[in-house]
């Protein structure tokens, strides 16, 4: 399983980077906001730098909604980095772009994908990721993992290419559970990835472990 990190925050990416896990970036309009980058000029050298730590791949969301724009919009995206993938939101024209990079041979991640039948449409037309948003469908009470499920059912199936990439991750449970139902990838924010790393037994034997040398080395001295 892949990690991905879900930041524009180019500390936390570096952090994610130096613990030697992390295998590509999702961003989106609102954490690049988030971050503060705007204009396009800044946009791009905010996805290149992200490029520059990285060693996987970064997806880049397009802005624009219409199927003419979206495939000037990722083209640039593309033109970037050859990591970069163009984020496409599932909607009809999104549908036609996603079929049009995937002839071109540009990868791409079909974002805000909130059903079975969305998942469907995005691996036909030949999209490399397709991201449920399991966090956000828990939200309106709707199970987003029993979605993940579904989705690795049918593109098993299938066999479809598609990579499913788990989206909204919120917390530990959420990722391990992708983990269980067979998700490629998961992105997450770094708290998500670092919780992984939590256990009060692990705490409790190091702290043991420890002593336990400190009262050897004392005694091997008074001795
Ligand atoms: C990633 O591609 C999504 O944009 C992101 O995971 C959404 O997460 P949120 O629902 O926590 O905003």
């Amino acid at each position: 399983m892949k990690f991905f990190i879900d930041t524009a925050n180019l500390k936390e990416i570096q952090e994610a980077q130096d613990l030697g896990v992390l295998d590509g970036v999702t961003t989106n309009p609102s954490l690049m906001a988030k971050e503060g980058i705007s204009g396009k000029h800044n946009v791009m050298a905010h996805y290149a730098r992200i490029c520059d730590i990285v060693d996987g791949d970064v997806s880049a969301e397009v802005i624009a909604t219409d199927y003419e724009g979206m495939v000037a919009e990722g083209e640039e995206l593309a033109a970037i980095h050859p990591r970069i993938v163009v984020k496409i939101p599932m909607i009809k024209d999104g549908v036609r772009a996603l079929k049009y990079f995937s002839k071109q041979g540009i990868k791409t991640n079909c974002t805000l994908v909130f059903s079975s039948g969305q998942a469907l449409l995005a691996a036909k037309a030949g999209a490399t990721y397709v991201s449920p948003f399991i966090g956000r469908l828990d939200d309106v009470s709707t199970d987003g993992l029993q979605l993940i499920d579904q989705i690795v059912h049918i593109y098993n199936t299938y066999e479809f290419n598609t990579q499913v990439l788990a989206a909204s991750v919120r917390h530990t449970m959420h990722l391990i559970k992708c983990a269980e139902l067979g998700a490629d990838v998961a992105t997450c924010p770094s708290n998500v990835i670092l919780g992984l790393l939590k256990h009060p037994l692990t705490d409790i034997g190091l702290s043991k472990f420890l002593s336990d040398h400190k009262k050897a080395e004392s005694t091997a001295q008074n001795a």
